[in-house]
């Protein structure tokens, strides 16, 4: 493990004003996106969007580290260059999608543990040859009656500790993702409460394996209230209770957070990041985006599988790039939609 390396790309991952694009859907997930709004799912299609997604030479400007699906860092741009020497091109550390998926957890009706762990050493020497310099692993951690259980935390903690070690033995940055769901009606105390205990079990674990803190970016959800739930809390109160989870659970060796969306708006996801850069406060960590449906909804409907919208489609991911990257400075301001 060299940590000088591992610390220098992660500092490269979160710099001032950057966060990390997320487009490493694997192919059920993006096939589903594609398929509500009418395009093809063909691989042919998914090498054109992703193109397009990186087309615009600023994205570099707001985008530190972007995490491809293992399709994407096989393949070329358009233009014929392969995926990870055009995000170097433009200053965007490559990263790839390692786990294997939330599967059903065994005797725990209700809750996911992530797979992937079989195999992986041999994995991440591949990605390293092939350009990465980190990789994401999620796990997923569900909301409802009695659930989630010390157990799926548990399994989950463990896996994401074991992937980051492998991770670091391989001078690749772990991305560590212990999301938990917003679906459903519970409170932002009980978002808060889940939250808290998953992060304390994540980091028990990274500590039991050896993880170099410094050497890793951790991926959480916000801290907000149920999707459903009848009072959900405004954007002042995430952005407080967000930030003493995180206080509470996140040593200060920890140079990154970078937050998930999660399925909130493209706005909320900006107007909440801002919030707790705005706040100030010395936070040990830079707080960021790694935002994948927040940042790429709103250009996979203006390019809709025709390539004559590409450039178009391109413009609008450079405008939802620089508008976390001002969040992430706590410099976003509404007024800055309309001006784009
Ligand atoms: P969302 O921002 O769409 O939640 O995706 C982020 C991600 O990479 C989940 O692993």
């Amino acid at each position: 493990m060299n940590l000088q390396q591992l610390t220098e790309t992660a500092a490269a991952m979160v710099a001032p004003g950057k966060g990390i694009l997320a487009m490493d859907e694997s192919h059920p997930t993006c096939n589903k996106r594609f398929s509500k709004l009418g395009i093809p799912t063909t691989e042919a299609n998914r090498r054109e969007y992703r193109h397009m997604l990186l087309k615009e030479d600023e994205m570099g400007q707001y985008i530190g580290g972007a995490i491809l699906f293992d399709e994407t860092l096989r393949q070329t741009t358009l233009n014929g260059k392969p995926f990870a020497e055009r995000l170097t091109e433009l200053g965007i550390v490559p990263g790839i999608k390692v786990d294997k998926g939330a599967k059903d957890l065994a005797l725990h009706p209700g809750e996911k543990v992530t797979e992937g762990l079989d195999g992986l050493r041999d994995r991440l020497a591949e990605y390293y040859e092939l350009g990465a310099r980190f990789a994401k692993w999620r796990a997923v951690i569900t909301i409802g009656e009695g659930i989630p259980s010390e157990a799926c935390l548990m399994a989950n903690a463990h896996a994401l500790a074991r992937y980051a070690a492998l991770c670091q033995e391989m001078n690749l940055v772990p991305i560590v993702e212990p999301e938990v769901l917003m679906d459903g009606t519970h409170t932002i105390e009980r978002s808060y409460e889940v939250t808290h205990a998953a992060q304390q079990s994540v980091f028990e674990q990274l500590d039991e394996q050896g993880v170099a803190l410094a050497g890793m970016v951790l991926k959480p959800n916000m801290v907000v209230s149920g999707y459903e739930c009848p009072q959900r809390a405004d954007v002042h109160q995430v952005a407080e209770e967000t930030i003493r989870c995180l206080s509470s659970t996140v040593p200060e060796a920890v140079p990154g957070v970078a937050f998930l969306s999660g399925g909130q708006t493209d706005e909320e996801a900006t107007e909440h990041l801002n919030a707790m850069n705005a706040l100030g406060g010395n936070l040990p960590w830079r707080l960021t985006f790694s935002y994948g449906r927040a940042l790429q909804q709103a250009a996979m409907q203006a390019w809709n599988g025709d390539a004559g919208n590409i450039d178009h489609a391109a413009k609008v991911i450079l405008h939802r790039a620089k508008m976390n990257g001002a969040a992430a400075r706590g410099a976003y301001k509404p007024e800055m939609e309309q001006a784009a």
